[in-house]
């Protein structure tokens, strides 16, 4: 009989050394603000996983350890039954973490001052992964119309013949919770591969999509995809295992995967995770209901949080979510200045978003809420966050 999860238990992760809910007091100057910014849950992954790791632990003895053929059992069959996509074992390796093999896989395909497409706003650690690494950043900055994004391909051609060498796609989209459709990514890939530009697809949300989408692998869309692309996925966002560290990266193209397991042996990165391999393994062979039971709450979430922000923020524009567990909230009529933003959640609500300058200039005067917590504390956050909004805006009237 299949098993019914609680997303509305109440736990507790302060005094856990936890990165999201231990750091109020010193990243927002007050112990007791809510915190719904990095994205991580505050569910329990499924019994399974907890299960698998407890008996690892039991073991007692925690040696370097390796990736068994149930790990590539795994990561195939989940690719298989929930995306589609048929791959070899062969072309499966790893990373200590998707935005480390990002940084791998710009040192192993450009060269420094080489230029590489990002498109803002967009998951802040692009930016580090391309400057950090002496390469430069060329945005092809998404657009918004009619309360959704939507890609510049004119603007991205130019880029690719103008000499880019890579684009970093983040599909689905964080934050702006596209699923990139399969004609959005098709003429993605024509204008890369007419051009040489690689493509890193960082798929980390690909399970996380809701009703009415759905997520198409890069990679899936014909053997040149399949060949001028890699592809960075992990169960750490799905199944809430993000302090495991363990990724998978999916590379095709017999070259390119030596030119990257190079470099991740150069840098001493390629022994795995100890528990990292459990939690792989035993979330992509027993997570499958644990997930649609998420999707379901997820859903429930979102449209709890469009339907609150409707009625009772009505300064602020929430951007609908095709996917991901985020929410993207135009609030530039309230304030176009992040410190602003910052203040009025911090210091007046109690509550921290994203603030969304991090995500890019054009990200000023946004907000990313993380939805994957207990409905009763997102609409608690929102409560808060509405009540000091609406204050701000009697004392200016
Ligand atoms: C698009 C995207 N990539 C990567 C990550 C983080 O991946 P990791 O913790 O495996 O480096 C996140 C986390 O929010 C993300 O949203």
């Amino acid at each position: 009989m299949s098993q019914t999860y609680d997303f509305d238990r109440y736990i507790d992760r302060t005094g856990k050394a936890s990165y999201k809910w231990d750091q109020s007091e010193k990243l927002f100057g007050r112990a007791d603000v809510l915190p719904l910014w990095v994205a991580d849950m505050d569910f329990e992954p499924p019994k399974e996983v907890v299960d698998a790791i407890v008996a690892r632990a039991k073991e007692g003895i925690y040696g370097y350890t390796i990736r068994t053929e149930g790990y590539y059992e795994a990561v195939a069959g989940w690719l298989s039954r929930r995306h589609g996509w048929t791959i070899r074992h062969e072309w499966v390796t790893s990373g200590p973490g998707i935005v480390p093999a990002l940084s791998i896989a710009v040192q192993a395909f450009t060269e420094p001052g080489d230029k590489i497409i990002l498109q803002s706003p967009v998951y802040y650690p692009f930016y580090d992964v391309i400057r950090m690494n002496d390469r430069i950043v060329v945005d092809n900055a998404l657009i918004l119309t009619d309360g959704q994004y939507r890609i510049d391909f004119e603007l991205l051609e130019r880029q690719a013949a103008d000499g880019a060498k890579m684009l970093l796609l983040c599909s689905p989209h964080n934050p702006g919770g596209r699923v990139w459709k399969e004609e959005e990514l098709r003429k993605i890939g024509e204008i890369c591969q007419k051009h040489g530009v690689l493509v890193i697809a960082d798929e980390i949300h690909h399970d996380l999509v809701f009703s009415g989408h759905k997520h198409v692998p890069y990679a899936t869309l014909g053997p040149s995809f399949e060949q001028a692309s890699i592809t960075c996925i992990a169960p750490s966002k799905t199944f809430n295992l993000a302090g495991l560290q363990a990724a998978s990266v999916i590379i095709p193209n017999a070259e390119l995967r030596r030119k990257y397991n190079y470099l991740l042996k150069t840098l001493s990165l390629h022994m795995e995770s100890y528990f990292g391999l459990t939690a792989v393994e035993t979330s992509y062979k027993h997570g499958e209901e644990w997930l649609e039971q998420l999707l379901v709450y997820l859903e429930g979430n979102r449209d709890a949080l469009l339907e609150y922000v409707e009625k009772h923020i009505p300064s602020v524009k929430a951007i609908k979510p095709e996917g991901t567990y985020m929410v993207w909230l135009d609030c530039r009529a309230i304030s176009e200045d992040p410190q602003t933003l910052k203040k009025l959640m911090f210091e007046k609500a109690g509550v921290a978003f994203s603030e969304g300058s991090v995500f890019g200039t054009q990200g000023a005067g946004f907000l990313r809420v993380n939805l994957a917590c207990r409905r009763e504390l997102l609409l608690e956050a929102l409560r808060l966050f509405s009540e000091a909004a609406a204050q701000e805006a009697a004392a200016k009237a």
